[in-house]
C-alpha cells in the first residue's frame, strides 16, 4: 500500500474542520485541529507534508501562526485558507514563505486540486534529489577509467583506505590523475559528506601560505585586515588534500608535521589551539624519497604523510588504458560540444597508442577536446585530424602514405615547432639566445613562433 501523504487542517471553527476532513480523507492522512498552538505541538512530533492553515483565528491569528512554524521549520509546505475580505492577509502570507492560498467560500475541488499540486510538487523535488545522488554516485566510481592491472589494485586499495583515517601519499607524474584519485578516496569513505579542501603548496606565493594553511586572526601581519578561517579549519570532519607537497617551505614542513602529530593548529596571531579533525592525503609528481635525501624534505614529515603510499603509473606504461580513455573523452565532449564525430580510425587510435603522452591523461584529455571542436562530425577521427607534433613522436614513418598525404607544409611546420619549442626550452625562453642557437634573427623567431602558434613567454 502506498504511504498516504499527510495534511494538518488548522481552523477554530468545528464545521469548517469536518469539511475539509471529508474532503481530503480519500487521498490524504488528515490530522485536524482548532489553534495555532496545537498545530506547533503536532507538527513539533508528526511528519506533515502540508499545512492548511485558516487565516481568520482568535488567540493566534494565521499569519502569526505562520511565523512560529517558520521559525520551526523553514520548509514545510503552507496554503492560507481565507475569506474573501482578508485576501490582502493572505497575500502577506505568500511573502512568509506560503505556497498558495484559497479563498472561503471554495468548491471541494479547489481545495483538492490545490493540495495535489504542492504534494506532486514535493514528489517531484524528491525525486529530483534521489537522482542527483544516483549521479554523483555513480560518478564516484565510473569517472576513474583504466583497465590497466596495477590501477585495479589501486582501486581495491582505494576502497579500503577510505574508511580509514591513515594519511595517504600519491605519488605521480603530472597528469596522471592524483586529484582524481584523492577525491575518489575521499567520497568512498565515511567523510564523504565532510568537505574536500584542497591545497595546492606551488601554486601559491611562499609568505601566504602559512595563513592559507591556519588562518590568521585580525591584525596578524601588516594586511591582515580581518580573521581569515585557513584551509586546515575548512578541512575540519572532511579531506585535506596537500597538493605537490614536495615544495613545501621548511619551516611549514615542521609546522605541518605538528598539526599531525597534535591534531591541532593555531591561528597566525593566536595560541588558542584549535582541535581539527582532518584526514590528509598529499601529493606529489617528484621524487620525494630523493627530496629527503637530498635534505630538501623533511624525513619525519615523509613517514607522517606517507603511511599508504600510491604509485600512479603514467599513461606510457599502460597504454592499454589509451584506447579506453580516447574514447571516454570523445563522448564526453561530443555531449559537452553538442557534436557528432563516430569514434577513431584504426591508424588514429594507433598512433594515439604509440605516443609517449609526456602529459599523461590530462594532455590526452586535452587533445581530445582540441580535435572535438575542430572537426565538423559524422566521422570518425582520422590520423590526418591527429597533430603532426603527435604523429612525428609516435614511431609514425614519414614515408607511410597517410603521413605524406598531409602535406610538405604542416610537415615542415611541425618539425621547426618541435625544434623552436626544444630551444626555447633549453634557454629558459630567452628569444636572443634561442635565435642565436637555431641561426636565424630574433624578428624572424618572433614571426614563426607567432605563425606556428608558440606562446613566447618574457
Ligand atoms: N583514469 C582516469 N579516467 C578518466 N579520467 C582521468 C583519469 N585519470 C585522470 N583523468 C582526468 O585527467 C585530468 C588530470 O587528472 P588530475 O588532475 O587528477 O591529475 P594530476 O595527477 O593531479 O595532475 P597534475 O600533476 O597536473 O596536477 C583530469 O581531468 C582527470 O579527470
Ligand atoms: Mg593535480
Amino acid at each position: 500500500m502506498e504511504i498516504r501523504p499527510t495534511v494538518l487542517v488548522v481552523d477554530d471553527e468545528p464545521g469548517a474542520r469536518e469539511s475539509l476532513e471529508v474532503i481530503l480523507e480519500n487521498d490524504y492522512r488528515v490530522l485536524s485541529v482548532g489553534s495555532g498552538q496545537e498545530a506547533l505541538e503536532i507538527l513539533q512530533r508528526e511528519s506533515v507534508d502540508l499545512v492548511l492553515l485558516d487565516v481568520n483565528m482568535p488567540d493566534m491569528d494565521g499569519l502569526a501562526v505562520l511565523r512560529k512554524i517558520r521559525e520551526q521549520d523553514e520548509e514545510i509546505d503552507v496554503v492560507m485558507v481565507s475569506a474573501l475580505n482578508l485576501a490582502r492577509k493572505a497575500v502577506d502570507a505568500i511573502r512568509l514563505g506560503t505556497y498558495d492560498y484559497i479563498t472561503k467560500p471554495y468548491e471541494p475541488e479547489d481545495i483538492l486540486s490545490t493540495v495535489n499540486r504542492v504534494v506532486s510538487k514535493q514528489k517531484l523535488y524528491k525525486e529530483l534529489d534521489f537522482l542527483r545522488k544516483e549521479v554523483e554516485e555513480s560518478r564516484g566510481f565510473d569517472e576513474i577509467i583504466s583497465q590497466n592491472k596495477t590501477m585495479q589494485e589501486i582501486f581495491q586499495l582505494i576502497k579500503k583506505v577510505a574508511f580509514t583515517t591513515t594519511n595517504v601519499l600519491i605519488m605521480g607524474e603530472s597528469g596522471t590523475g592524483k586529484e582524481l584519485i584523492a577525491r575518489s578516496i575521499h567520497r568512498q569513505g565515511n567523510r564523504r559528506n565532510g568537505p574536500f579542501v584542497a591545497i595546492n603548496c606551488a601554486a601559491i606565493p611562499s609568505e601566504l601560505m602559512e595563513s592559507e594553511m591556519f588562518g590568521h586572526e585580525k591584525g596578524a601581519f601588516t594586511g591582515a585586515h580581518t580573521r581569515t578561517i585557513g584551509k586546515f579549519e575548512y578541512a575540519h570532519g572532511g579531506t585535506l588534500f596537500l597538493d605537490e607537497v614536495s615544495v613545501l617551505r621548511s619551516d611549514l614542513q615542521a609546522k605541518l608535521l605538528r598539526v599531525l602529530q597534535e591534531r591541532e593548529i593555531e591561528r597566525i596571531g593566536s595560541n588558542k589551539p584549535i582541535k581539527v579533525d582532518i584526514r590528509v592525503i598529499s601529493a606529489t609528481n617528484t621524487n620525494l624519497e630523493e627530496a629527503v635525501g637530498q635534505g630538501k624534505f623533511r624525513q619525519d614529515l615523509y613517514y607522517r604523510l606517507n603511511v599508504v603510499p600510491i604509485s600512479i603509473p603514467p599513461l606510457r606504461e599502460r597504454k592499454e588504458d589509451i584506447p579506453l580513455l580516447a574514447k571516454h573523452f570523445l563522448n564526453k565532449f561530443n555531449t559537452a560540444f553538442n557534436k557528432r564525430i563516430l569514434g577513431f580510425t584504426e591508424k588514429a587510435l594507433d598512433a594515439l597508442t604509440r605516443y609517449h603522452w609526456p602529459g599523461n591523461i590530462r594532455e590526452l584529455e586535452n587533445l581530445i577536446e582540441r580535435i572535438v571542436v575542430l572537426l565538423p562530425g559524422d566521422e570518425p577521427v582520422d590520423l590526418k585530424d591527429i597533430p603532426l607534433e603527435i604523429l612525428m613522436n609516435s614511431g609514425q614513418d614519414v614515408e607511410d602514405g597517410e603521413v605524406r598525404k598531409m602535406g610538405l607544409i604542416r610537415i615542415r611546420n611541425a618539425i621547426e615547432k618541435k625544434i623552436i619549442l626544444n630551444v626555447l626550452q633549453a634557454t629558459q625562453w630567452n628569444q636572443t639566445e634561442a635565435a642565436r642557437i637555431l641561426k636565424i634573427n630574433r624578428n624572424t623567431l618572433i614571426q614563426k613562433a607567432k605563425q606556428l602558434g608558440i606562446q613566447l613567454r618574457r
